[in-house]
């Protein structure tokens, strides 16, 4: 038995802030921003929208396509590290919201691979026949944990939701594989260092502004390039899958230059690649799920197409999966 995807949705705030915008709060340029990066504008929730508000969003519209109600779900998986609050759960929130009252309802916490991470779990638990219907949701309001007066992450990031709805399937079609790896020595190369345990919140910490994304971003993006090549090329290699048989790379959607980088290793022009990051920057663990939406409701996956995503983010962590559409 495989585990199948037959709903997605995605929101995006309504509020954009492009390049221009920032040049005026910080010391950048729309040129660098768009040479480096690739982003030319990004979205940012308003006041009053937290991260399950978005991911509700997002669900109504995944299991409209699934032609499911919120009822039929037996498990909730939420993708977040921008969650509504430290405790509870972002995903027992959204199971309120939803009203899925049958539904378990845990988050996981794997940075800009989170929604690999829990559609790992969700195939597991599909494979295992423990539940049937499973909502998995990558959630982020990036902008409450961004500093905006630093250059060298405000620019990147960006909030969204996307969501997938997941169920048994027989036959050849659904997630082939997954695969999801980790490497905690470089916990510290992205990190928000406090409000946990080790730094709870204080004036102090306030004070030092270390309750935003610290990232050292070129480091990171040499680990990512590195790490990304080797991953996609072994992921089809194992599964016999040849590159001229995928029909769209789905990539976090973290830096062009990255991306641009796995798929000329994979031998991929670019018009097989899915991109957004123009519109929306690197919305973490929301990134995939918003991809993957905006490609099936384009016409861009059809049924029976090998599809490939993968991402790379803090932890470090990082993963792939192969699905036959
Ligand atoms: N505008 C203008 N100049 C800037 C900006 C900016 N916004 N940001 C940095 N610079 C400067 C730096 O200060 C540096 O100046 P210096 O040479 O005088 O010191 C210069 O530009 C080059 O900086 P680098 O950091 O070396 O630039 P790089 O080419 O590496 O690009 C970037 C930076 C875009 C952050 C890139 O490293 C990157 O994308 N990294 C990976 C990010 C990523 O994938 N993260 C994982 C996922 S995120 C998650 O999990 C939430």
């Amino acid at each position: 038995m495989r585990s199948r995807i037959i709903g997605t949705g995605s929101y995006l705030p309504e509020r954009v802030i492009t390049n221009f915008d920032l040049e005026k709060m910080v010391d950048t340029s729309d040129e660098w921003i768009r040479e480096r990066t690739g982003i030319r504008e990004r979205r940012v929730a308003s006041e009053e929208e937290v991260a399950s508000d978005l991911a509700h969003e997002a669900s109504v519209k995944a299991l409209q396509m699934a032609g499911l109600s919120p009822k039929d779900i037996d498990l909730i998986i939420v993708a977040t590290v921008s969650g509504d609050m430290p405790l509870p759960s972002t995903a027992c929130i959204l199971q309120h919201k939803l009203d899925a009252t049958k539904a378990a309802a845990f988050d996981i916490n794997a940075a800009c691979s989170g929604f690999i991470y829990a559609l790992a779990v969700a195939d597991a638990f599909i494979k295992s026949g423990i539940y049937r219907n499973i909502l998995v949701v990558g959630t982020e309001v990036l902008s409450r944990f961004t500093d905006w007066q630093d250059r060298t992450t405000c620019v990147l990031l960006g909030d969204g939701a996307g969501a997938v709805v997941l169920t048994p399937s027989n036959n050849e079609y659904g997630v082939l594989s997954i695969k999801i790896f980790a490497d905690g020595s470089m916990w510290d190369l992205l990190h928000i260092p406090a409000g946990g345990s080790k730094m709870p919140a204080s004036e102090e910490t306030v004070k030092n502004r270390l309750h935003f994304i610290k990232m050292r971003g070129n480091e990171t993006f040499k680990v990512a390039v590195r790490t990304l090549e080797k991953l996609v090329i072994e992921t089809l290699k194992e599964n016999g899958v040849k590159s001229s048989e995928l029909a769209l790379l789905i990539p976090h959607q973290a830096n062009m230059r990255i991306i641009s980088a796995t798929a000329k290793r994979l031998g991929l022009s670019l018009d097989r690649v899915m991109l957004n990051l123009d519109k929306y920057g690197n919305t973490s663990a929301a990134s995939i799920p918003i991809a993957l939406d905006e490609a099936a409701r384009q016409g861009k996956i059809k049924e029976g197409d090998y599809i490939l995503l993968e991402a790379f983010g803090g932890g470090l962590t990082w993963g792939a999966a192969l699905i036959r559409w």
